[in-house]
């Protein structure tokens, strides 16, 4: 198992700290603060769940703080919601330490349940691809209402942030579709444009900068 240490952030939840990547989880202002403020609220998913349908991709699902947050804010305003959500993550013994955390959302409890990758009851569906999601991107069949993105920095990772994967980020969201990121580097903003979306600042949580509300326009 890889080397993971927990971590307690600003808001009083925990995240881990990545030994091989030298970075968190999420950012140390708050790490449920993070999930909610910059993935789930900005990004439509009360309209959608309203309508009855929220399709979610996250690329690096980590320890799904950013799907629970979403399944949180979907079901508050319609417990009947149609959720389906595709998790592309490179480290499966993230299943077994995600146990050890206990956070806010009450939807937590279903993360903790996917079994075999995969969950499923009347409403929701989640299913989790392990390997590099730069490459399991390409198996994807699906379209999408919203992209999490949350790689570890394009500093540490600068091979996740780029025009390509972008490119094949935006082919699997519909026209109109979100992706949310918390990086607003310029060159990352560069690259979803090249890529066929329209950037804009998203909201400024726990730093100075903002992050970044993707949307695919055409
Ligand atoms: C910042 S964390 C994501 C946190 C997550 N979104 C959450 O809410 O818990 C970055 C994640 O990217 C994963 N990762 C790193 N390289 C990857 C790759 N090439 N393909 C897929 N996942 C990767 C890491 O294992 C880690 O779980």
């Amino acid at each position: 198992m890889k080397q993971l240490k927990k971590l307690k952030t600003g808001d009083g939840s925990f995240t881990f700290v990545s030994e091989e990547f030298g970075e968190t989880y999420h950012s140390v202002s708050g790490a449920e603060e993070e999930a909610i403020k910059k993935y789930a609220e900005p990004t439509n998913i009360v309209e959608l769940a309203k309508k009855g349908t929220v399709r979610i991709l996250d690329f690096c699902f980590g320890i799904g703080y950013n799907s629970a947050a979403a399944i949180d804010a979907a079901l508050a305003v319609n417990p009947d919601c149609k959720i389906r959500i595709v998790g592309l993550e490179l480290d499966e013994s993230l299943s077994e330490k995600l146990k050890e955390l206990s956070p806010k959302f009450k939807s937590y409890e279903i993360i903790k349940n996917i079994k075999n990758n995969n969950y499923k009851n009347e409403n929701i569906h989640i299913s989790l691809v392990f390997g590099d999601a730069k490459q399991t991107i390409q198996d994807i069949s699906e379209e999408f209402d919203i992209c999490f993105f949350d790689a570890f920095s394009p500093k540490t990772q600068p091979d996740m942030w780029s025009e390509e994967v972008f490119k094949d980020v935006c082919a699997k969201l519909k026209v109109g579709g979100l992706l949310a990121t918390y990086s607003c580097a310029t060159h990352v903003r560069i690259n979803l444009v090249r890529a066929g979306f329209d950037v804009k600042d998203g909201p400024c949580i726990g730093r100075r900068a903002p992050s970044t509300i993707a949307t695919k326009l055409f």
